[in-house]
């Protein structure tokens, strides 16, 4: 089977990321400081990408790194792509809903994934045609149709200078969805991997939130794209990202395009 040793790679990372997480977290020590974006940042976020770029370096010279904090030959065909900590805000509050993601990205293409969260030791997995796991057990999207008690990720609904999304999360409550928002989009998202989540959106389009779960979601039988439908290419900035269990998708994108016409 291909990409096993990759694979195996990336699986390794998790652990090591994993107890990086577990040690700074609640630790006396840990300091936040300000990024320029206005988000904060932990030791264990920096500890972590430079983790992975050594590890890259040292097991794959001829691919680069994509990473929140830090990346390196950006440019080339092989890239892992990383978001050393998902959800930085409630790990640096003491709240256990954040994830370690990392991607093998081929030319834009996700090849493999994993999504790791260290506190209830949940590691989701997936290998391009190969389906996707938890904790190596088959996980599936959801085939619901009707957004009556279903659960959507509503996920930095607005943005200035992209698309509106607050307006699509108002028609899904009105169609009876249940909206919920926990600051660590994969957290939330990768939900909808195991059936529990029907639609997931954000609209920002930073590459490290969008490659590791995209790919799970789409191994389990949902979909991934940009907020126009399209398919997204995980090694550039995106227009958004919509995750859904496939069966809505298509409606979903409708209710995005009627919220910002011309744009
Ligand atoms: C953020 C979290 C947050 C989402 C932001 C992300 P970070 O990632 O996922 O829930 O609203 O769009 O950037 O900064 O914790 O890695
Ligand atoms: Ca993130
Ligand atoms: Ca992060």
């Amino acid at each position: 089977m291909s990409h096993q040793a990759e694979l195996a790679f990336a699986k390794k990372l998790t652990k090591q990321a994993g107890d990086i997480m577990l040690q700074y977290f609640c630790a006396d020590t840990i300091d936040t400081t300000w990024k320029k974006d206005d988000s904060p940042l932990t030791i264990a976020d920096t500890t972590i990408n430079q983790l992975v770029i050594d590890s890259v370096r040292e097991a794959y010279p001829d691919y680069g790194v994509i990473g929140e904090e830090k990346s390196y030959e950006t440019t080339r065909k092989h890239l892992w792509v990383v978001d050393p900590i998902d959800g930085t805000i409630p790990y640096s509050l003491g709240i256990p809903t954040s994830t370690f993601c990392l991607a093998l990205v081929e030319s834009g293409v996700v090849q493999l994934s994993v999504v790791y969260d260290p506190f209830q030791k949940r590691l989701y997995s997936a290998v391009r045609g190969q389906g996707a796991f938890l904790n190596g057990t088959p996980i599936k999207a959801s085939k619901k149709t009707d957004f009556v008690h279903s659960y959507v990720i509503a996920n930095e609904t607005y943005v200035s200078g992209k698309k509106d999304l607050r307006p699509v999360s108002h028609a899904l409550r009105s169609k009876g969805a249940k909206l919920l928002y926990i600051s660590s989009f994969t957290y939330m998202t990768i939900l909808v991997a195991t059936g529990e989540v029907m639609v997931a959106f954000m609209a920002g389009g930073s590459p490290w939130d969008a490659a590791a779960v995209s790919l799970i979601a789409q191994e389990a039988g949902g979909k991934a794209t940009d907020l126009n439908g399209k398919p997204r290419k995980y090694n550039e900035w995106g227009d958004g990202l919509l995750i859904t269990n496939g069966v809505v998708h298509d409606e979903v994108v409708e209710m995005i395009a009627d919220a910002n016409p011309g744009r």
